[in-house]
């Protein structure tokens, strides 16, 4: 298809090539000659493609894409485009305070208005870190250009001591181990530093992996792509074919629109809960699906993904990290099980130009111990389990990451199968939660569940990845690795923790966690997808009209006003609400 004519007039041409406003034309074109483009490449009708550069030395883990975005604009002028680079807000998981998650709805505020005001007729959205990925597709979809993802792909697997040690994961399992008095501070460190061998984002299963399988899944990668390690040569080979390919989507106005169904956002629900994918996919899968103008009930992760089975073995559901999974076959090839067991809409067109039944064609998996077969797995029933109660509307459960151990002691009991009562223990923000949980006072046991509060969108702001608490130190040493959790703030991808996460409403917004006092007593049921504080309705309006409702920090900077007021809750996707009704910016271009 490259090298045809447009089918339609390209939107840069009413940049470069506008016969009514011939000045401005003249205007547009002369600054871009700065760096030696010349006006014939900018009038010859070629299209212009973007591509958005997500890596800097503030965002390691996208940095490859300094380096990938050569082979991308190579792939792009071998098809008969003009690439031009420009930056995005950068996005570092790990290192942004008080939480990334503030920065997921700006970087999509820059790039929509980057992609709608500028002379731009395709995008190459590079990503991966956790909210690199969600953020350029929103954007995409609001000004619904023609549009394709390439991830920067996971670091090698870390090593540590002859153990596969993954990013993040180590850190959870470090500190249990640090409290247990098993390693001192040298070695945790040691251990962190190992997870981390290379160029790229987490090599776990963490929101990193997840989303860009997620971007696959959506059909907005090429077939592959997202599993494939940074430093390996596959990665330069994609960034030129993914270059290749953009250039043929703009001459076949392939857009957003028309990848992005309710059925494609239904395989990626499938697909993050066979590959053990992190629990913040709800938020951003939510987050995309509104941007992209398609429904998507909060009940969707149980009906579509709950009864599903864990087949991918990566931490931190599983044992491996994510060399191995792309040896395996990757995202097709988990995605393959699926297809087979009739578990994925085949029939949904993709950016390749094909379907995705035919994208999988031959993707099954030779390494079984890595990916196994549907009718084989590492666990049944492995997806989220969505639960509401007194206490908020919405909170969701990954079960994949469940261990034995927590079953055992919580959810086995004979006759109350899934069923489990426990004391709360009440803490306002992670810094209260430090400051107490060891404190002798407050009598921690087996018996008790950890609940944070004032860690949501608007009470953090930003919601914070506090959720997955670890017990006290003593009750860590005296072999209780886990105590069940909850909040209204979210845990990182990486964590091994059972918690309950992205209570909606949160308790700054009214949420029943606001009125939660320590020693209440808390009823979960998984089978009936129900948690309800032991609270009588006379009782909850006495301590809502009588005490004080718990503390909300100030903004410190202008966006986390702004950002506060107008975010939602995180069962919606915590998106900006007036952003979603703006859909196909594109079709209206801007006045000069
Ligand atoms: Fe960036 Fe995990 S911290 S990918
Ligand atoms: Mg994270």
């Amino acid at each position: 298809m490259s090298g045809d004519p447009p089918i339609k007039r390209l939107r840069s041409r009413d940049w470069f090539d506008n016969t009514e406003r011939m000045d401005m034309t003249a205007l547009y074109l002369e600054r871009f000659m700065n760096y030696g483009i010349t006006p014939e490449e900018l009038r010859s009708g070629k299209p212009i493609i973007g591509i958005a550069q997500s890596g800097s030395d503030l965002s390691p883990c996208n940095r490859i894409h300094l380096e990938l975005a050569k082979r991308t604009r190579d792939g792009i002028r071998d098809a008969g485009g003009i690439p031009i680079e420009f930056p995005v807000h950068p996005i570092f998981e790990n290192c942004r305070r008080p939480t990334a998650a503030l920065d997921r709805n700006l970087l999509y505020l820059g790039l929509v208005e980057l992609l709608h005001g500028y002379p731009i007729d395709g995008v190459v959205l590079t990503t991966g870190c956790d909210k690199t990925t969600p953020s350029q597709i929103m954007a995409a979809s609001t000004v619904d250009i023609p549009a394709i993802v390439l991830s920067g792909g996971p670091m090698l697997d870390g090593w540590h001591n002859g153990e596969l040690v993954g990013s993040g994961t180590v850190i959870w399992r470090s500190r249990r181990k640090l409290a247990a008095g098993e390693i001192d501070e040298e070695e945790f460190l040691r251990r962190a530093t190992d997870s981390a061998p290379s160029a790229g984002h987490c090599n776990s299963m963490g929101t990193a992996s997840t989303m860009n399988a997620v971007a696959e899944a959506l059909g907005l990668s090429l077939t592959g792509c997202a599993a494939i390690p940074a430093p390996y040569r596959e990665r330069g080979q994609y960034a030129y074919r993914t270059g290749r390919r953009i250039v043929e989507m703009v001459h076949e106005d392939l857009k957003p629109s028309d990848i992005l169904t309710r059925e494609a956002f239904l395989n990626a629900i499938a697909t993050v809960s066979v590959i053990g994918g992190s629990s913040n996919a709800q938020p951003h899968i939510q987050a995309m699906a509104a941007h992209a103008g398609v429904p998507l009930e909060m009940q969707a992760w149980q009906e579509h993904g709950y009864d599903l089975p864990l087949l991918v073995n990566m931490q931190p559901a599983g044992e491996y990290l994510g060399e191995r999974f792309h040896r395996a076959g990757g995202v097709p090839a988990a995605m393959w099980e699926l297809l087979n067991a009739g578990k994925l809409h085949g029939e949904v067109r993709t950016c390749t130009g094909t379907t995705m039944a035919d994208n999988l064609e031959g993707r099954e998996s030779a390494d079984r111990a890595m990916i196994r077969p549907f009718a084989d797995p590492l666990m049944e029933k492995a997806g989220f389990l969505v639960l509401s109660g007194n206490l908020f509307h919405f909170g969701i459960l990954k079960t994949s990451v469940i261990s034995d151990e927590f079953r055992d002691r919580y959810l086995s009991r004979p006759g109350h199968l899934n069923v489990f009562e426990a004391r709360a223990v009440v803490f306002d923000g992670s810094d209260d939660y430090h400051h107490r949980i060891n404190d002798p006072a407050l009598d921690i046991g087996d018996s008790c569940i950890l609940v944070i509060r004032g860690s949501g969108v608007l009470g953090w702001p930003g919601s914070a990845e506090v959720v997955n608490m670890q017990p006290p130190d003593a009750l860590i040493r005296s072999g209780t690795q886990w105590l069940p959790t909850m909040g209204d703030g979210r845990q990182s991808g990486t964590s091994d923790s059972p918690s309950i996460l992205n209570a909606s409403p949160e308790s700054a917004a009214g949420g029943g966690l606001a009125w939660l006092r320590t020693g209440d007593m808390i009823h979960v049921d998984l089978n009936q997808g129900t948690c309800n504080a032991l609270v009588g309705e006379a009782e909850i309006a006495r301590r809502l009209a009588e005490e004080p409702a718990p503390p909300v920090p100030k903004s410190q900077t202008p966006w986390e006003e702004l950002f506060r007021e107008k975010t939602g809750q995180l069962s919606e996707g915590g998106v900006m609400d007036f952003a979603v009704h703006y859909r196909g910016t594109s079709r209206k271009l801007p006045r000069h």
